[in-house]
C-alpha cells in the first residue's frame, strides 16, 4: 500500500480548534492575559490557568475508525504477533518512506537501539563515542547493550554532536559512533558519515525526534549504518509503544530480524543469545493509522509552531528555536532559549508554569555526564553541555495542545516577564 495515499477523514484539528475559554477553565479570553495580579498565579494560590494540563508530549489520536478497521484484519487472521501480516506491511512502508532497504519493528525504542548497538559495535572494542545533551535513557541503552558511554560536547547551534565534538573522543578503543538527533532540526549527517568513515568505526542515528525530517534533501533513516525510531505515544508515528529500526545493510537487517525473535532461525533454532523486542499487531495496528494521519499531523504541528512564532516574538528575553524550513520537518517539538535577558532562572519559570497546568520542562537536564550511574562511563569535563542544559525548555505542544494554550502559555510567559520583580520579591 503506497504510504500517506489513504486520506481519512480528521476531526477538526485540535491546533486550529479554538473551544470556549470558559468552557475549559481559563482565566481571560484567547490573546488577552491570562492572570490579572501576581497573587493569582496558582503558584501563590490562584487558579491555574489549565484545568487539564497541556504538556510536551504528543500523544497523537489517529481515527479510531482506521485503527479499528486495521484491527480487524488481524483480529480476522488470527495474528497477532511473530511477524504478523500487519507488522510487515508497517515495515515495507516504513522502509520506502525512510528511503533505505529495510526497516525492522521492535517493541520500542530502547530494544531497538540495544539490538542495534549489540549488532553493530566493533568486536574487542566497548566505548560509545555519544552526546552527554540528550534524551535522558540513553546511557542506560549503552550499558544494556555491553558497551560504555563515552560522552562528547554538542554543537552550540544545532545542540547536536557534531564532527568536530566527536572527533576527539574516536580512536581505538571505539565500538561505535552514535549520534543523536536533537529535537529540533538534526545533525550534520553528512558529516558524521564522513568521520564514521575515516575512523572505520560503526555509525548509529538515535533519530526519535526526526523521524519526519530531511538532511540536504535526503530522507533520515537513510544515513549511517542503521537509524533507531520510537513509536511511543508521545512520538510524532503514535504505536502507543514500538520502535525500529532502518538499515540498507543486508547483513545487518537480517541479524536484527533474528535478534529481536530470540535468536531464532527457523523453528527452534536459536543460533544467537537474542531478545524478545517484537513488535505486535496491536501496535503495528495503531502505527498504521498514525501513518495515514502524518502529513495531516504536520499541518497541524505547522500551526501550533506559527502561532508560537507570532506570539512569542513578542516577548524578550525568550528565542524560539526555529525549524530549517528549507528541509522537509515536522515542526513537532517547541523549545526555547532563555536568554540573559529573561529576568528569572528556569527552574523558577518552570514551577510557575507547571503549577498553572502548562507542562513545560527542562531540556535534557541534567546531561548524562552530571549524572549518576551504576555503570562505567567515560566522561571528561563538558562545559558548553553544562552550561546548554540550563538555557532551554521544552513548551507544551501536540495533538491536545490548541492554539489558543499556545496564546495562553505565551500570555502567561509574557505576564511572568512583566512582574518578575514582584514575583521575585513574593517567592523570596
Ligand atoms: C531520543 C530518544 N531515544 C530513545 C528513546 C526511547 O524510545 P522508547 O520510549 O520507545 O523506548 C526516546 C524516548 O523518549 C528518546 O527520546
Amino acid at each position: 500500500m503506497p504510504l500517506l495515499t489513504l486520506h481519512q477523514p480528521n476531526p477538526p484539528s485540535p491546533a486550529t480548534r479554538h473551544a470556549p475559554a470558559s468552557a475549559r477553565g481559563r482565566a481571560g479570553s484567547p490573546g488577552s492575559t491570562p492572570k490579572a495580579r501576581v497573587e493569582g498565579l496558582a503558584c501563590f494560590g490562584g487558579t491555574p490557568c489549565f484545568d487539564r494540563p497541556v504538556s510536551t508530549s504528543n500523544l497523537v489520536r489517529p481515527d479510531v475508525e482506521r485503527f479499528l478497521a486495521y484491527s480487524k484484519r488481524f483480529h480476522e487472521a488470527r495474528r497477532y504477533t511473530n511477524d504478523g501480516p500487519l507488522v510487515k506491511e508497517l515495515e515495507t512502508r516504513l522502509a520506502r518512506f525512510h528511503g533505505s532497504r529495510h526497516c525492522i519493528a521492535t517493541s520500542n525504542g530502547f530494544w531497538a537501539l540495544v539490538l542495534a548497538m549489540r549488532c553493530m559495535a566493533r568486536p574487542a572494542r566497548e566505548e560509545v563515542v555519544m552526546p552527554s545533551l540528550t534524551y535522558r535513557r540513553m546511557a542506560d541503552i549503552v550499558a544494556w547493550a555491553g558497551l560504555v558511554p563515552r560522552f562528547c560536547e554538542v554543537d552550540a547551534d544545532t545542540l547536536a554532536i557534531s564532527p568536530a565534538t566527536a572527533t576527539e573522543h574516536v580512536g581505538d578503543a571505539t565500538a561505535l559512533l552514535l549520534a543523536v538527533h536533537p529535537v529540533v532540526n538534526c545533525c550534520d549527517a553528512p558529516g558524521l558519515e564522513v568521520l564514521a568513515r575515516k575512523a572505520g568505526v560503526p555509525l548509529l542515528f538515535d533519530a526519535v525526534e526526526s523521524a519526519y525530517e530531511t538532511v540536504g534533501g535526503r530522507k533520515v533513516g537513510s544515513f549511517g549504518d542503521a537509524e533507531c525510531f520510537s513509536m511511543h505515544a508521545s512520538k510524532l508515528i503514535n504505536g502507543f509503544e514500538g520502535g525500529y529500526v532502518t538499515t540498507s545493510d543486508d547483513a545487518l537487517a537480517a541479524r536484527l530480524r533474528c535478534m529481536r525473535g530470540f535468536g531464532f532461525q527457523g523453528h527452534d533454532n536459536t543460533i544467537e543469545a537474542g531478545l524478545n523486542a517484537k513488535l505486535n499487531e496491536v501496535h503495528a495496528a495503531m502505527a498504521l493509522a498514525s501513518l495515514d494521519d502524518l502529513e495531516d499531523q504536520v499541518l497541524r504541528n505547522r500551526g501550533r509552531y506559527r502561532c508560537y512564532q507570532r506570539e512569542l516574538a513578542r516577548i524578550p528575553g525568550l528565542r524560539l528555536l526555529r525549524f530549517d524550513e528549507r528541509e522537509q520537518t515536522s515542526f513537532k517539538n517547541i523549545v526555547v532559549e532563555l536568554t540573559p535577558a529573561w529576568p528569572l532562572s528556569r527552574a523558577r519559570t518552570l514551577e510557575i508554569l507547571n503549577a498553572e497546568g502548562a507542562l513545560a520542562r527542562a531540556y535534557y537536564h541534567p546531561p548524562l555526564h552530571a549524572r549518576p550511574a551504576s555503570y562505567r562511563t567515560f566522561a571528561e569535563a563538558l562545559p558548553l553541555t553544562d552550561e546548554l542544559s540550563n538555557r532551554f525548555m521544552l513548551l507544551p505542544c501536540g495533538h491536545h495542545v490548541t492554539e489558543d494554550d499556545v496564546v495562553t502559555v505565551c500570555g502567561l510567559l509574557a505576564f511572568v516577564r512583566r512582574h518578575a520583580g514582584a514575583i521575585r520579591s513574593r517567592l523570596a
